[in-house]
């Protein structure tokens, strides 16, 4: 091979989604010199997908406090979720609003100027009383207004991008320091070596693993994959939320955020049946709840359409300027693709596949933490994970709607600061040995030549309608055994797959297969820890084991890609400085 061509900088992030670009900026600001690489145009990174808003308690429509926020987040995420890590998402969050107000992001006005906050689903005041108002939106397009204003933030502070750059591997030294990517330029298939003194994965979530699902085609795991090959474990991953909002049949996002403005689901007998699962939160239930009750409904025959296989999301009550002033987008999505204008009928809508809760193990710094059973958990020396590829553990079992957006710009900013602090003790690059290179050159090289089997589209539907029919909304032991030996059996077709003709244009056949390689590696992941966990908690609903055991269960999962390893650890139920939300029953 030819020689590769290098270029280094202090700081390496991968992904240019909301964590990753509030981390450059963190770290642009503070002087160091960053490279963003990412797959895609950064705008077009999957945070500009997000709808209904980000959470924080600013108490702009009504009394509210990051305690109560805490309080929600804890029981969201079923007693799974870090208090330690819960405590300080909540408590930032109001600061971190302001500054992204401050950056310029266009949020939704109230009256007397101030940011307007709408309900959004797990939300309550006073630790479980009445709906609260947390969740402050730029109308429906929130993701999309806070991309592109980072971006221009990031563009002002200096930050280096390599646009539709593909990341191979991480290249990590036999010393277990991070030392930055191999990389391909989509365009040409030309590698590259990014050497950094510290490396941040932000590389969004998975769900394109299944065939259902509101991710873009780019959410395929590779920072997640990266991670296992680099022998680490992945945290929570059986942990897969459905989003009850989906256009029935397609997935596309319907967001929370209409439920939040007052729609509700009706069955096929014009039913409000949110009212018997949950008789106070209704459809502002969380969204495992929400989600099971469509199921339900329409497995009890209760579903709307010829096939009788979705429910309806009526909005038509609010009125046309509501519609129209804070829905805008979830109009055109619906007239485009379900063809129902929501001012004059309801949406068709189902569960999809919409977010991770489990992740890279890290802890609140953004550090990747290795646990080790005997000891406390060892941070990987410059290397860093944030957002839906980590898991830190905020979400738990079941992540509240508007705690993503959150999530990504509370521990962005806190990687970005640690990062800093890691890079005034570690001033000066470290020899890159050419084995880490020569690794990561053969998975890519790998792929060089076309094979004779299935072709990898083929195995990539596979693949998807394998993890929608085993490890759905509700799972059994049966069904995911099966659903192993499925994946595992796709895994080795993937070894002689058939490049789709594309490679001559833009080398994209080639991502494409290593894109597989690495959603085939999440996926296990996913449904070996499903397998694994005898209990239901939040989004993994076993109907073998239809009860959350906090005795045997309340404890973190860890998968190991050698020999798909699983071990576990304790949650953190300690919160930084108030007291424990233990474990109780939960009713919404
Ligand atoms: O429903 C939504 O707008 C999605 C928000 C989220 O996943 O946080």
């Amino acid at each position: 091979m030819k020689t590769i061509a290098r270029r280094r900088f202090d700081c390496l992030v991968i992904g240019a989604g909301g964590g990753g670009l509030r981390a450059a900026l963190q770290l642009a600001q503070g002087e160091a010199n960053v490279a963003v690489v990412s797959k895609v145009f950064p705008t077009r990174s999957h945070t500009v997908a997000a709808q209904g808003g980000i959470n924080a308690a600013l108490g702009n429509m009504q009394a509210d406090n990051w305690h109560w926020h805490m309080y929600d987040t804890v029981k969201g995420s079923d007693y799974l979720g870090d208090q330690d890590a819960i405590e300080y998402m909540c408590r930032a969050a109001a600061n971190r609003v302001i500054e992204l107000e401050h950056y310029g992001v266009p949020f939704t006005r109230l009256e007397n100027g101030r940011i307007y906050q709408r309900a959004f689903g797990g939300q309550s005041q006073n630790f479980g009383g009445e709906q609260a108002m947390r969740t402050c939106p730029a109308a429906d397009r929130t993701g999309h207004a806070m991309l592109h204003t980072l971006y221009q933030q990031n563009l002002k502070a200096r930050t280096h991008f390599f646009d539709e750059f593909f990341v191979v591997d991480l290249l990590l030294d036999p010393d277990g320091y991070a030392l930055g990517a191999l990389v391909v330029e989509i365009e040409t298939g030309e590698p590259m070596i990014i050497e950094a003194k510290t490396t941040l994965i932000a590389t969004g979530g998975a769900s394109r693993m299944y065939r259902t699902t509101t991710n873009a085609m780019i959410n395929t795991g590779d920072g997640m994959a990266m991670a296992l090959r680099a022998g680490i474990p992945l945290q929570d991953m059986e942990f897969v939320q459905f989003h009850p909002t989906g256009i029935a049949g397609i997935g596309i996002l319907i967001s929370e955020g209409v439920r939040g403005e007052g729609g509700y689901l009706i069955n096929s007998a014009g039913e409000r049946f949110m009212e018997r699962y949950a008789p106070n939160a209704k459809d502002l239930a969380s969204r495992d709840v929400v989600s099971r009750a469509i199921y339900e409904e329409v497995h009890a025959g209760h579903g709307c359409g010829p096939k009788k296989d979705h429910v309806l999301l009526k909005v038509d009550h609010l009125g046309e300027d509501v519609i129209k002033k804070r829905l805008p987008g979830i109009r055109e999505l619906a007239v485009r693709f379900a063809h129902a204008d929501p001012i004059e009928k309801p949406i068709p809508v189902y569960p999809t596949a919409h977010y991770s809760m489990g992740g890279i193990p890290t802890n609140r710094f953004g550090q990747v933490v290795v646990p080790v059973h005997t000891g406390p958990e060892e941070a990987i020396p410059g290397l860093y994970a944030v957002g839906e590829c980590a898991c830190v553990s905020v979400h738990g079992a079941n992540r509240l709607g508007g705690n993503s957006l959150l999530d990504i710009i509370v521990f962005g900013r806190a990687a970005g600061n640690h990062m800093l602090e890691f890079l005034k003790e570690n001033r000066y690059h470290r020899p890159l040995a050419q084995d880490a290179v020569d690794r990561g050159a053969a998975r890519l090289t790998r792929w060089d030549r076309q094979g004779d089997g299935e072709s990898v589209d083929r195995l990539c539907d596979e693949l998807r309608l394998t993890m929608e029919e085993h490890c759905g909304v509700f799972r059994n032991q049966e069904k995911l055994d099966e659903g192993i030996k499925k994946v595992r059996e796709l895994e080795k077709h993937l070894q002689h797959a058939t490049l789709r003709d594309h490679s001559k244009i833009f080398n994209t056949a080639r991502i494409e297969a290593l894109e597989l390689e690495n959603m085939m590696d999440v996926a296990l992941a996913t449904i070996h820890s499903a397998a694994a966990r005898h209990e239901s908690r939040g989004a993994h609903s076993r109907l073998d084991y239809p009860h959350r055991d906090d005795r045997n269960w309340l404890r973190h999962t860890l998968y190991s890609r050698e020999g798909h390893k699983l071990d576990y650890k304790p949650v953190r139920l300690k919160p930084l400085t108030v007291d424990t939300f233990p474990p109780k029953a939960r009713v919404y």
